[in-house]
């Protein structure tokens, strides 16, 4: 039985500047599962860094509601956010916002401040492949291997979902497919729901579920019965 961890129902987050009005979500319903890879897709501007925003207690919808697991998002207060967000949530952006003067342990250890449920930073370490480099600093370190870093804070905490913001924006192609590859090993060890927001659609094909985005609308929503591996897919 698959279970909801997010239902949206109308939701519009619509911002006016000067005469102009963008909706940058129009009217957007829809529910996530538990345990799933999501995928929300969609070019440039589409709409998707704001899905991640409401979804994610950053930014407030303009109307409409956000259940996470039983309770309205939207009608939080800002300290209930902060904890929703402390408590639930691991973030993953194209930027890998690594402290620098941080070794990549003490960077991955940051991420399980505040939390209950906290793993093992040497078996997170031991998953993205970065036992070695445990006592290097961020400027020693590859794209890849900070992108890992990243992966890896986000998820020392154990959170229930995981959201990537373009996670291989900036990495080649093979590079991009391990940290897919980690994103899915981490979905299937942990039952991590992971989101993923790309413009990448070979990146579609690893997904339980995939929305499409198109000009603030969702244009279509594809459930995959067959899922495949990172290693496999093409790149656009
Ligand atoms: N803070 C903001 N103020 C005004 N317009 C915004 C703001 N944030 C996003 N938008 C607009 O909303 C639309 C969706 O943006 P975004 O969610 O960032 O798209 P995507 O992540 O798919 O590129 C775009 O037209 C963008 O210009
Ligand atoms: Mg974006």
């Amino acid at each position: 039985m698959k279970k909801v961890i997010y239902t949206l129902k109308n939701v519009m987050k619509t911002y006016e500047s000067f005469s102009e009005i963008t909706h940058a979500l129009d009217n957007v319903s829809f529910e996530l599962y538990k345990g799933q890879v999501i995928v929300i897709l969609g070019p440039s501007g589409s709409g998707k860094s704001t899905m991640l925003n409401v979804l994610s207690g950053i930014d407030n919808p303009t109307s409409g509601q956000i259940i996470f697991d039983k309770v309205n998002i939207e009608k939080m207060s800002e300290k209930e956010l902060t904890e929703y967000r402390e408590k639930n949530l691991g973030f993953i952006f194209q930027s890998y916002n690594l402290i620098p003067n941080l070794t990549v342990y003490e960077n991955v250890e940051l991420g399980s401040h505040l939390s209950e449920n906290t793993l093992d930073i040497a078996e997170i370490l031991e998953i993205v492949g970065l036992s070695e480099m445990k006592h290097k600093f961020p400027y020693q370190l590859s794209g890849g291997q900070m992108q890992r870093v990243a992966i890896a804070r986000a998820v020392a905490k154990n959170p229930k979902v995981l959201f990537c913001d373009e996670p291989t924006g900036a990495l080649d192609e093979k590079v991009g497919k391990q940290t897919l590859k980690l994103l899915q090993d981490i979905n299937k060890k942990y039952n991590t729901t992971v989101i993923i927001v790309t413009h990448n659609p070979a990146i579609a094909l690893l997904a339980n579920m995939v929305i499409k985005m198109n000009s603030g609308k969702v244009v279509s929503i594809t459930e995959n019965e067959n899922t495949i591996d990172a290693n496999e897919i093409g790149w656009a």
